[in-house]
């Protein structure tokens, strides 16, 4: 079934609970597709997860563009939120309705994703009025690494889960459509699950959220460089590539592949007549 905006909100009111996934290429987009995942994002985690990039921060429009494209292509029927990047939105509402519109033009987005709380409200109004639905993301919001002093937590105070639940509010009514809730204790993201229609994504905010995304290269277990608490290892996909990696290499060494099933015959006519020619 085709996801809209309006399907994936009506699954809160269902009760029904949200699945999304991060994605950057077209193969696994049309992988993620073929079985249904709810939510496609191009997240900015493109960044770390394929460009080796250290955080968030660096990661450009053009890279955003140029992968969302792709994930666009392989996919029919989940719905395709890419992330605006940093310093694409920030600086101003014309910037932030400018950008978003080249992430459905051109990444053939169905939706964007921005971080932040109140201070955004006016973007996600401008673009919403655009006719481009918005996402927000709440709690650790990757982009703001620098402020809030690293990866941590969120909301752990009166005064911080005040704020968080204010901005979730604020954010609904801006107008997004969905909110994605990053690192947030459980039992508040729980309490802003029921404070607001509109549907809560959780990634490490526990179970009482609308929905849930991972990155996918955490949840195939691919990626190593830091392994946060809340992802959990649907599959080991990193040592079956690593097994399989190995065992090309030794079957190249040792002249195994490629057998005759791999290659590709000419007549013995052709050979012969060219084998003559040479002598
Ligand atoms: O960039 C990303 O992958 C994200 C998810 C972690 C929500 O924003």
């Amino acid at each position: 079934m085709k996801q809209t905006v309006q399907t994936i909100r009506e699954k809160k009111t269902q009760g029904e609970r949200i699945s999304m996934l991060t994605c950057y290429d077209y193969t696994t987009a049309k992988l993620m597709d073929e079985v249904n995942l709810d939510m496609i994002l191009v997240g900015d985690s493109l960044g770390n997860v394929i460009l080796g990039y250290e955080d968030t921060v660096s990661v450009t429009m053009e890279e955003m563009i140029h992968h969302a494209a792709a994930v666009a292509r392989g996919t029919k029927n989940a719905l395709l939120v890419v992330d605006m990047p940093f310093l694409s939105y920030q600086t101003s509402v014309s910037d932030a309705v400018k950008n978003a519109g080249r992430l459905m033009k051109e990444g053939r987005a169905k939706a964007v994703k921005l971080e932040g709380g109140e201070e955004v409200c006016p973007q996600i109004e401008a673009i919403t009025k655009a006719s481009i639905p918005v996402m927000g993301h709440l709690g650790m919001t990757p982009q703001s690494v620098n402020t809030l002093g690293g990866f941590k937590v969120q909301g752990k105070t009166l005064t911080a889960a005040k704020k968080l639940l204010a901005d979730a509010k604020a954010v609904e009514d801006a107008g997004a459509f969905a909110v994605v809730l990053e690192c947030v204790p459980e039992r508040l993201a729980t309490l802003i699950t029921k404070q607001i229609s509109i549907p809560t994504i959780g990634i490490g905010a526990g179970a009482g959220c609308d929905g849930q995304v991972l990155v996918y290269q955490d949840m195939l277990g691919m990626f190593k460089d830091y392994q946060p608490k809340f992802v959990q290892h649907f599959a080991q996909v990193g040592e079956a590539m690593q097994t399989a990696f190995q065992e090309y290499i030794q079957a190249v060494r040792n002249g195994n592949f490629p057998t005759e099933k791999q290659s590709y015959a000419i007549s013995d006519d052709v050979m012969a007549q060219l084998e003559e020619e040479l002598v």
